[in-house]
């Protein structure tokens, strides 16, 4: 028998979507945009084809879909050429194409202690094979400063590869300074954007990002599966995957042409087709505005538990710079128990521990437990909130 305290009207299954509080959005978005689930629906139902392959009616409708998802992005991300918007699985998948296609024996690369797994592994595995050096530089309050990627450029940088928004502190990077400075250095900069596409001003040509990986489950509302990379006209990463395309089916090597270049193998159409629901809806609604919403209900939490010395913040504040995450601890439980309790007792959603990105626990001194991270979406309320925060205090109440 599940434990139910409170005095919460609680969903009789743990799965009741209706009555669940989600609060765990960054590390996807929960739920999507109705358009979002009519068009998995239609592509899987009515479309079903391979998009690019076979030539009929169904297969061209299809790759349709899938230049109508490309077009809505680049739009979105501020990409002129929407061929320069390769599809993937996800922003893990367009930081591989990335790093590995474009990183070349020799080279230096300039990071950050803020990063997800996604660009620190795949740095750490080149390292340790010998193929590039790495500098990683020290965030100050969930934060990177450009004079800091200034002095760690060398005559080998070629690339500087940092996080948009940390997915630990939901702190937004002076990502455009950055930019600048890279290329003062004669260095290009590869930007994980996978807690702020859709959410974040990211406008890549006017920043001058030169690789911008992005997923599609998170801020853009789209589903699992769908991500990718965006990239600046004259940077061209080698193909990682290579495979069929659709096209050129005599030549025994990947097409040079963009996208094909980097979008091996069948990909995920009805989630792409999808993805650009999500990604129109954004658009409508506008970036800016979804940021607004999402970081006022998580000052809002702020709010509510400040000055209750159970309670320790880490990080973040500032709300202009800032998407929706509160990271917190709990006197008398580890993030794990904290996070259990809350899922099991109150139906609510939050993620617990390291979320991937041990470096930036470690910068802000909850390593190795990590937090407790809220993390907030399009669709919370105020009412959520407020109901979140008197199960928190109830929760923290009947600590030891
Ligand atoms: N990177 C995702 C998160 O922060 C999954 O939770």
């Amino acid at each position: 028998m599940r434990r139910r305290p409170g005095p919460f009207t609680l969903a009789m299954s743990a799965l009741e979507p209706a009555l669940m509080i989600y609060l765990d959005n960054a590390a996807t978005s929960f739920p999507k945009p109705e358009a979002v689930y009519r068009m998995l629906d239609h592509y899987l139902r009515e479309v079903g084809a391979n998009p690019g392959r076979s030539g009929h009616r169904r297969a061209v409708e299809a790759e349709r879909l899938i230049g109508e998802a490309r077009r809505a992005l680049a739009s979105l991300l501020g990409v002129s050429d929407p061929d320069r918007i390769i599809f993937g699985h996800n922003a893990t998948d367009g930081l591989n194409i990335a790093l590995k296609g474009f990183l070349r024996p020799g080279d230096h690369v300039v990071t950050s202690d803020l990063e997800h797994n996604s660009i620190t592994r795949p740095l750490t595995g080149l390292e340790k094979k010998g193929w590039i050096t790495v500098s990683r530089i020290a965030s100050r309050a969930g934060f990177i400063e450009p004079a800091e990627v200034r002095s760690a450029l060398g005559p080998q940088t070629r690339l500087v590869a940092v996080t948009h928004g940390s997915n630990v502190f939901g702190t937004i990077q002076p990502i455009g300074e950055i930019a600048e400075v890279a290329h003062a250095g004669g260095a290009r900069i590869l930007v994980d954007a996978a807690q702020t596409a859709g959410v974040a001003p990211l406008d890549i040509e006017a920043m001058g990002l030169d690789m911008v990986a992005f997923t599609g489950h998170k801020s853009l509302l789209g589903p699992m599966g769908t991500g990718g990379l965006a990239l600046l006209p004259g940077v061209d990463p080698e193909p990682w995957r290579e495979g069929g395309t659709g096209t050129d089916s005599s030549n025994p090597l990947h097409p040079r042409n963009y996208p094909a270049k980097l979008e091996g193998g069948t990909p995920n159409a009805a989630g792409i087709a999808a993805l650009a629901e999500g990604a129109r809806y954004v658009a409508r609604r506008t970036p800016e505005a979804v940021r607004r919403h999402e970081v006022s209900l998580a000052a809002l939490l702020r709010e509510l538990v400040a000055g209750d010395e159970r309670f320790t913040l880490h990080g973040g504040g500032d709300p202009s710079r800032e998407l929706g995450i509160v990271s917190f601890t709990v006197r008398g439980y580890s993030p794990n128990e904290f996070a259990a309790a809350l899922d099991e007792a109150y139906d609510i959603a939050v993620r617990p521990g390291l979320h991937c990105a041990p470096g930036a626990h470690r910068s802000l001194g909850t390593w190795p437990d990590g937090t407790v991270r809220v993390s907030t979406g399009p669709f919370t309320t105020e009412e959520e909130i407020r109901d979140a925060v008197r199960a928190m205090r109830e929760i923290a109440a009947a600590a030891a």
